[in-house]
């Protein structure tokens, strides 16, 4: 295959996030054009093209993508010896190697051909005519993919077949093995910086950082490091892959890398969480970039010029549930308000109420999702204490 084939793409993410990958897409190249299009709010990725190439450094470079597909192929399919027919016609012999364990997912709707796992047999059965070789089907583990993960999706008759390019999800930047008491994905926390507003040059303080997450995203973008650095990908083990490509990716990568200009901060009243926060920095390799401290919200001490606060207070659901978290708000938004005039604060919580006893003056709300739940992201200007 030459690197020059332009190949269809879809960069997965959380309802919500969309705009934010797109953003990050265009910043990378994919899309052309000022305007970004080929998204629908809600949908749950984004669609590119791209080469080979390309799709690795998707991968190396998103932030708030779960996973990268490759497109290998769309037609028309209303038997299933149609659809084995053509499945067998697609370049698998690119992608797999033969013997190489495949987990296939199928998903019907509105088709004629409406059984999921009959859909998912005859694709196997596909494969193994064009490679001459029936590979092993497993069942998909995300926690630990040893299987090629295969999406196949038939709506109104019309069957897409797709490529796992990345493994385990993108969120598992690899950094994160001391977690919190409620963390928050990475891709989350990522999309939530680019929502912020943040320039990636004014300081950012998480008052409640848990594991650490928000100050970790934050340092790893203001000092240019790509988030899949240290982790591998599922296109690693496909026939042809260019480990040399993958290693000019990361020493260009690494060539740029520099100190953040502003200070990051993260603190946390639990001392646990401080540490574990403190060891997912190291592991990150931006630990020297970040401070952090054991202080409770009331206690805070932000640098004086202006900056954003970005953070996920406790919000009732999976953490302090039964709790009146009424009286942290209403706290919160007060010491805002009194150390932190003039700056940016973007918070996550899924009960509007709850958001705006910080009385804090309101900019803009943003939907989006936190393990299942849906939530909002609420940024604000703070006003100074007299206000
Ligand atoms: C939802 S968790 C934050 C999770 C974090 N974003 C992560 O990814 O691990 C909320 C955090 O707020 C902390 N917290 C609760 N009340 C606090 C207070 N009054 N002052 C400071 N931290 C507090 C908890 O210890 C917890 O770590």
């Amino acid at each position: 295959m030459t690197d020059s084939l332009l190949l269809e793409a879809f960069a997965a993410c959380l309802p919500g996030v969309e705009p934010f990958l797109a953003q990050e897409l265009a910043d990378l190249g994919y899309i052309a054009g000022a305007k970004v299009t080929q998204y629908q709010p809600g949908e749950g990725g984004v669609g590119f093209s791209s080469t080979l190439e390309g799709l690795y450094r998707a991968n190396l470079w998103l932030r708030s993508a779960n996973r990268v597909l490759l497109r290998l192929g769309r037609f028309h399919a209303l038997q299933f010896v149609e659809l084995r027919r053509k499945a067998a016609s697609l370049p698998w012999e690119r992608y797999l190697i033969p013997g190489q364990p495949v987990a296939i997912r199928s998903t019907c709707h509105h088709s004629k051909l409406y059984h999921s796992g009959a859909v998912s047999e005859r694709v196997l059965g596909a494969i193994g005519d064009r490679l001459k070789r029936v590979p092993e089907a497993l069942t998909y583990d995300e926690e630990q993919p040893s299987a090629q993960l295969v999406l196949v999706r038939l709506d109104n008759d019309v069957c897409t077949i797709s490529l796992d390019t990345s493994g385990e999800p993108l969120h598992r930047r690899g950094y994160r093995q001391a977690l919190g008491k409620a963390p928050l994905r990475e891709t989350v926390a990522a999309a939530m910086l680019y929502a912020s507003g943040w320039d990636r040059r004014s300081p950012l303080l998480d008052p409640f950082c848990g594991s650490g997450v928000i100050p970790i995203e934050a340092a790893l973008l203001a000092a240019g490091i790509p988030p899949g650095r240290n982790r591998s990908f599922a296109f690693m083990n496909w026939p042809g892959y260019q480990a040399q490509t993958w290693e000019r990716f990361n020493t260009k990568a690494e060539k740029k890398f520099h100190p953040p200009d502003g200070p990051i901060l993260g603190s946390d009243r639990d001392a646990g969480a401080v540490q574990a926060a403190i060891e997912n920095a190291e592991r990150a390799g931006v630990a020297q970039w970040i401070q952090f401290t054991q202080a409770a919200v009331s206690a805070i001490q932000p640098p004086v010029h202006p900056g954003w606060v970005v953070t996920n207070p406790p919000y009732g659901v999976r953490i302090s549930a039964g709790n009146d978290l009424r009286g942290l708000y209403t706290q919160f938004g007060k010491v805002l308000r009194s150390v932190c005039p003039g700056w940016h604060a973007a918070y996550l919580c899924n009960d509007e109420r709850l958001a705006s006893l910080t009385r804090l003056e309101f900019e803009k709300g943003v939907s989006l999702s936190n393990g299942g739940i849906p939530v909002k992201l609420t940024r604000a200007l703070v006003q100074n204490s007299q206000a």
